[in-house]
């Protein structure tokens, strides 16, 4: 099996999986720099379990590397999951998946069972169909989405069920073989339905956090402490028990598979629109309630944690930046730190954050801040992770 993409945070875990089941997989990716490092044994982020099915792998001779699709093999599987972002008029960069495609056909044959693993627009799979049709290029066709928490593929994977989806009965059944394999249970769906699921889940749980974000704005603005709201309403309550605490909701995926949704609806997605007013307007709403309370054009703002989420060093879409950037702006200055992220050359190490800032924001609560000592420097912790006072009130 190829796994197109296959050094990125959804490929590798599948690409290990795999390997782990006691496939040969070959991971095919643009990125050399990052199939170097894999192949020495090295995992360009953090994965559970992910390090010892890297070095497994590697000892069993179960993986290979390119950035060539000349090696791509005549058969098998053929597994896209390369990034599917949006472009700047918020909707889906259609191009890279063609662009992706334009580079295999040379090597692509109705031998291949091609599976997009991507989160894509809806139609795209049967789109690809037709594009390949045109091309002269029958593979069989699936469309099986990735709806794994980042960090936690390899266990997920094998733990929950998969939607796969097929343009083709021989499709399907060849796509349902190759996933029970790993997986407990996979479901049926059309490819449509399919696509849609992927988009409805990501938005869903996008909407769910904007709904936090949004009682956490109604009562600051009303002088209540939200956090003591929320365990009101969530203690020994079943049916608010699932109810997130307020923070930052941002990422790679969560956001974007909104946009990707609103799009999609002719920007009618009403419950989407408001969600992202919601979510990216907390960080501008923190920083106004924070200028009402304090001087901050005379105060360095020390940030803890710059991940887009806990215990995790990708930073792709994360409001710690959207926060470091508007406080640029409206604070003396800004002072930044995280214990996972080693991307960013402005970071500082944590104690001279402690030492240095007037006022600390916690934006991330990253378990190694579970016992933090902000020595005594206000902090705002609107997550309530620390259980210190509320300073916004
Ligand atoms: N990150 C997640 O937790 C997650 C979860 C579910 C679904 N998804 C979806 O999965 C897809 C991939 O996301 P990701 O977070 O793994 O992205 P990523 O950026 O971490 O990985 C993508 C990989 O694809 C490679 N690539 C890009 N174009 C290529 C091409 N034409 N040929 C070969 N390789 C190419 C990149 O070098 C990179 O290594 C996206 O559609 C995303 O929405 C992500």
């Amino acid at each position: 099996m190829c796994v197109v993409g296959g050094a990125g945070h959804v490929g590798l875990p599948f690409s290990l999986s795999f390997a782990h089941s006691g496939k040969r997989v070959l991971i095919y990716d643009t990125d050399r720099k990052a199939l170097a490092k894999i192949a020495e044994g090295v995992l360009p982020f953090p994965e559970e379990d992910g390090e010892r099915y890297l070095k497994d792998a590697l000892a069993k001779d179960r993986l290979a590397f390119t950035s060539d699709p000349a090696d791509v093999q005549p058969s098998g599987a053929l597994v896209v999951t390369i990034g599917t972002p949006v472009d700047e008029f918020l909707n889906p960069e259609h191009k890279v998946i063609r662009e992706c495609m334009d580079g295999l056909l040379p090597y692509l044959t109705d031998d291949h069972l091609l599976v997009l693993r991507s989160t894509v627009y809806p139609g795209t799979t049967t789109w690809l169909e037709r594009y390949l049709q045109r091309a002269g290029k029958r593979p069989k066709i699936a469309y099986c989405p990735e709806r794994v928490v980042q960090g936690s593929g390899i266990r997920e994977l094998a733990e929950l069920p998969q939607i796969i989806s097929g343009t083709t009965p021989a499709a399907l059944a060849e796509v349902r073989k190759l996933f029970r394999r790993v997986a407990p249970q996979t479901f049926e769906m059309t490819p449509l339905e399919a696509e849609f699921a992927k988009l409805f889940n990501n938005c869903y749980r996008y909407l769910h956090f904007a709904i936090a974000n949004e009682f956490f704005m109604i009562a600051t603005s009303a002088g209540a402490d939200f956090r003591r709201i929320h365990s009101g309403m969530t203690h020994g309550y079943p049916r608010a028990k699932d109810m997130p605490s307020a923070g930052f909701t941002a990422g790679p995926c969560l956001v974007k598979d909104t946009m990707q949704l609103a799009a999609f609806a002719r920007n009618q997605f009403n419950l989407g629109h408001a969600a992202m007013r919601i979510n990216e307007g907390l960080v501008l709403f923190l920083i106004d309630r924070l200028a009402q309370r304090y001087r901050l054009k005379s105060m360095t703002v020390g940030l803890l944690g710059m991940a887009f989420k806990p215990n995790s060093d990708d930073t792709r879409a994360s409001l710690s930046y959207k926060l470091k950037n508007e406080l640029a702006v409206q604070a003396k200055s800004v002072l930044c730190t995280d214990p996972y992220v080693k991307t960013d050359p402005e970071l500082k190490p944590l104690a001279d954050v402690l030492k240095r800032s007037d006022i600390l924001i916690m934006c991330v609560p990253h378990a190694a801040y579970r016992e933090l000592d902000s020595k005594g420097k206000p902090i705002l912790d609107i997550w309530n992770f620390l259980g210190t006072p509320n300073i916004l009130l």
